[in-house]
């Protein structure tokens, strides 16, 4: 049947969702499956209910898109979408609830506070270490994302967050290693840890420096390595997620892990990690998205 490719959308990662999009609908074409791409803007039902399409591939990252909204539009059309449900969407989406629910299972997450206007930034800073990582709790792709030493840079970057979302948190920095894991189906695939020459790994160390590093073998030992992925396989269950996804995760100086978020619909551009992972477990850009695609069936 006819596969629309879902793109752009209307959240701050709209630029991202574009290269994602356009990157899934060339693929999908280039190997001949009959497949058209829809830029969704605000009338996102309007558009959808009119457009002739069997399943949906759905390349938008974010709010409108990512967050369990668009998923309920496509279950009430009675079509098949790739990645996650409703539910596990819109968990996934919020880095806060996110975490309760690893806490709750005792997945580790660093410690974190949800920041508000009033907030008694010495106490919250002291009781994180010294050094955060303040975040819109529903964005991504680091957008609004600030890394902070001090109360004073804490209340700044809480004003900062607040322009990209109501729910804002500040996260305890682990220092040590970054990392992510990449799944696709049951299973997860290599890891890659990322090696920044920025403050962190930030949006442009993400999409436009070329002096990121992507190690790919992630250079772990093999144990560490099947432990962080058995632990984002889990950490993606516990939130429902199906299909595919994206955890991302730190390690800290004693060789721990710590995970930060899923990511129900992660970035497929050239500079992205999932395509990067699935290449090295043996699968091309195009069967990466055919397998995805297959698992709606
Ligand atoms: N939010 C971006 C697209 C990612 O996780 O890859
Ligand atoms: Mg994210």
């Amino acid at each position: 049947g006819k596969v629309a490719v879902l793109m752009g959308g209307t959240s701050a990662e709209r630029p991202v969702s574009l290269n994602s999009g356009s990157a899934v609908l060339k693929a999908l074409l280039e190997i001949g499956v009959d497949a058209f791409g829809i830029d969704v803007g605000e009338n996102a039902a309007e558009q959808l209910s009119q457009a002739e399409f069997d399943r949906a591939f759905i390349a938008l990252h974010g709010r409108g898109g990512e967050d369990g909204t668009m998923q309920g539009l496509l279950e009430l059309l009675n079509k098949p979408y790739t990645g996650s449900g409703v539910m596990a969407s819109a968990l996934g989406m919020d880095k806060w609830r996110t975490k309760l629910v690893w806490d709750a299972c005792n997945v580790a997450t660093p410690k974190a506070f949800v920041l508000e206007k009033n907030s008694d930034w010495n106490s919250i800073m002291q009781a994180l270490g010294g050094l955060a990582m303040v975040k819109p709790a529903r964005e991504g792709s680091s957008i609004g994302m600030r890394k902070v030493h001090s109360s004073e840079g804490l209340a700044d970057s809480y004003a900062f967050a607040s322009q990209h979302d109501d729910l804002v948190i500040a996260e305890q920095y682990v220092e040590g290693k970054e990392f992510t894991v990449a799944i696709l189906g049951d299973k997860a695939l290599p890891a890659i840890q990322l090696i920044t020459t920025h403050d962190f790994y930030d949006f442009d160390a993400k999409y436009k420096a070329n002096d990121t590093q992507y190690l790919l073998p992630s250079g772990l030992p093999d144990y560490a390595e099947a432990e962080l992925q058995k632990m984002s396989l889990k950490a993606f269950k516990l939130v429902d997620c199906t299909g595919w996804g994206r955890v991302d995760a730190m390690q800290d100086e004693d060789g721990n892990f710590w995970l930060l978020e899923v990511n129900t619909s992660p970035g497929m551009t050239d500079h992205s990690l999932v395509p990067m992972a699935a290449k090295a477990g043996g699968l091309s850009f195009p069967a990466l998205v055919v397998n995805i695609l297959q698992q709606t069936l």
